[in-house]
């Protein structure tokens, strides 16, 4: 299959609109910002969770669908559970028992996943509402979030500052940049949950996807889907995405980690070398409509997750239940649990030190 970006003389403009979402429960008001590129793809941004609420994307033919699970209004997206679309901090994905102990000091995290920590606590970065500013730089569009999450906030050390830009460039790609800064030592391990449907949001489920990942071990878990230490080779076992395959050929083998986890819900380790910079993680694909995303990043981690949660009990957009492994999640990160497994790379940022991460989704179409 060969790949070109979305076709660029689809889109006739370049520019951010700015606009009121609604105001919150508890009286804060939210934004949605509206990215568009002459790539033809547009992606929309609320100020509440960094949360991208859509992406449009054309396929072979032009015809675009949005590629991404979500809500139409503020309300659903306070009651969500699924972090659909969200910034995920302080710390995406799970720590053991929500307890860890740095510089001879125990610290308890808010246990909000069957008596582990999950993707910040109960109420994470996914609910804070972000300041945004936007940006236009030689044909790129952007945002720049902000965030301050206060000393002991869900029991973590440290006032710790986070900026995110999304920025979209005339190719097609969203450059997503973390950055972050502490005055006391804490882990950090931000990302963003996209849940991505390629064939369009609403349209069905992701098993008949193809992914490729770049990774030839991933990190086994529990049943509480907390790693165990072990970096596993993937070869001869349903994990072993190295090359092409669908999504959903293996998922229903019989697997005690498939069993574990109700599906694919692991992290990859990412194959880069010694290389710190961009690596490329994943290749998804949409045969059908011949969309496709491909994502690389300066992290170490991918967390795989083939939507096993999502029951159809909620309504996503355009009243659509999110169905059963509707939507699929490529979280870019460190490992999971890492500040309880010295052997895993750090996650933790020390004062004067600069958290940075980056992750770009380029959108393209294949043949
Ligand atoms: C991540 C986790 C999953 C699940 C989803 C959100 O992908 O690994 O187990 O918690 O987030 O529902």
């Amino acid at each position: 299959m060969t790949a070109r970006s979305t076709n660029p003389s689809r889109g006739t403009s370049t520019g951010v609109r700015r606009e009121p979402f609604g105001t919150t429960g508890d009286g804060r008001l939210v934004e949605r910002f509206t990215l568009t590129s002459v790539s033809g793809v547009t992606i929309a941004v609320l100020s509440f969770g960094g949360v991208i609420q859509s992406i449009l994307v054309p396929d072979r033919a032009g015809a675009l669908a949005d590629v991404t699970l979500g809500y139409d209004t503020l309300p659903e997206y306070e009651k969500d559970k699924s972090y659909l679309g969200a910034l995920v901090g302080r710390y995406a994905n799970r720590i053991r028992a929500g307890r860890f102990s740095l510089d001879g000091r125990d610290y308890t995290l808010a246990q909000n996943a069957g008596g582990n920590h999950l993707h910040g606590g109960m109420r994470g970065f996914n609910k804070a509402v972000w300041s945004v500013e936007p940006f236009e730089e030689s044909g790129d569009v952007g945002l720049v979030l902000q965030h301050v999450s206060p000393d002991g906030d869900e029991g973590y050390p440290g006032t710790l500052t986070s900026r995110v830009t999304y920025r979209l460039t005339a190719r097609g790609e969203l450059v997503i940049d973390f950055f972050a800064t502490t005055d006391t030592p804490t882990p950090v391990n931000l990302t963003q949950h996209a849940y991505f449907n390629l064939a369009g949001s609403g349209s069905g489920d992701i098993l008949g996807h193809v992914l490729e990942l770049n990774a030839s071990r991933f990190t086994p878990v529990d049943a509480t889907l907390i790693p165990t230490g072990e970096l596993r080779s993937v070869r001869g076992s349903p994990f072993d995405f190295s090359t092409p395959e669908v999504v959903g050929a293996r998922i229903g083998a019989d697997d005690e980690q498939l069993r574990l986890a109700g599906g694919y819900d692991h992290n990859f380790v990412l194959d880069r070398g010694a290389a710190a910079d961009l690596t490329l993680a994943a290749r998804l694909t949409d045969p059908v409509s011949g969309r496709g995303v491909d994502i690389h990043t300066t992290e170490p981690g991918m967390q795989f997750y083939t939507g096993n949660f999502l029951d159809g009990t909620v309504m996503g957009k355009g009243g659509i239940p999110h169905r059963y492994r509707s939507g699929l999640a490529l979280e870019t990160q460190h490992f999971p649990n890492s500040p309880n497994e010295t052997a895993f790379p750090s996650t933790i940022l020390r004062p004067g030190e600069e958290h940075r991460s980056r992750t770009i989704y380029h959108f393209v179409v294949r043949d």
